[in-house]
């Protein structure tokens, strides 16, 4: 059994997809051991509490400086003694070190086809305004691991996604979760814990 803890910043639609996942038997060979989150109030930790799901908040606030909560943050993580640990929707910048110590066995779930609209400061909805402000036809979600780089990782998954005329970052993102987010990290979720990799 695959021990995975998901990391959360806001609404968590990509944890809940997870969660759906493990229930039905999309994911097989996976317990969900925790969830942490890095904002207090957010629906992620109610969605983790409805499905009998450890969950706990590290945030920056409750640290005196970044170093600190960067160490509080590892802490949390290793507590937790997990095989994969995923980026659902976390916006926060993983420390190095905990990199170091969880090589290939970081995921992140990206709302692009990377290496499009993905690097600093593309994140959430601002993905979404960018490729719409270049005008592609298709746009998707990617899978990968996470290295010392932002979105830089091998690609484990991706799925495209088309933009239609009218459409406002709202609803792209909306249709790029909805046909791609919530079925490319659930898969290759499935995939590393049966792959033994
Ligand atoms: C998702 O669209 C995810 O791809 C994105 O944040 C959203 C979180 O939504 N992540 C990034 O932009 C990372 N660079 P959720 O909380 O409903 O899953």
């Amino acid at each position: 059994m695959l021990r995975v803890l998901v990391m959360v910043s806001g609404g968590g639609t990509n944890l809940q997809a997870i969660i759906d996942s493990v229930k039905s038997g999309d994911i097989t060979n996976a317990e969900l051991v925790g969830v942490i989150s890095n904002n207090y109030g957010v629906k992620s930790l109610d969605r983790a509490k409805n499905a009998g799901i450890d969950a706990c908040v590290v945030s920056p606030k409750d640290f005196p400086d970044r170093a600190a909560f960067n160490q509080g943050l590892l802490d949390k993580v290793n507590s937790y003694k997990p095989d994969l640990i995923v980026l659902a929707g976390f916006l926060v910048v993983i420390p190095e070190k905990m990199i170091d110590e969880y090589e290939n066995r970081i995921i992140n779930i990206h709302p692009s086809l990377i290496p499009s609209f993905c690097g600093t400061g593309y994140y959430g909805l601002k993905v979404h305004e960018a490729a719409l402000e270049r005008g592609v036809k298709l746009t998707g979600a990617t899978v990968h691991y996470v290295d010392k780089g932002t979105d830089t990782g091998p690609i484990i998954m991706q799925k495209a996604v088309e933009v239609r005329p009218g459409d406002t970052p709202e609803v792209l993102q909306r249709r790029v979760m909805e046909e791609a987010e919530w079925k490319i990290l659930p898969a290759a979720i499935n995939y590393i814990a049966n792959s033994g990799c």
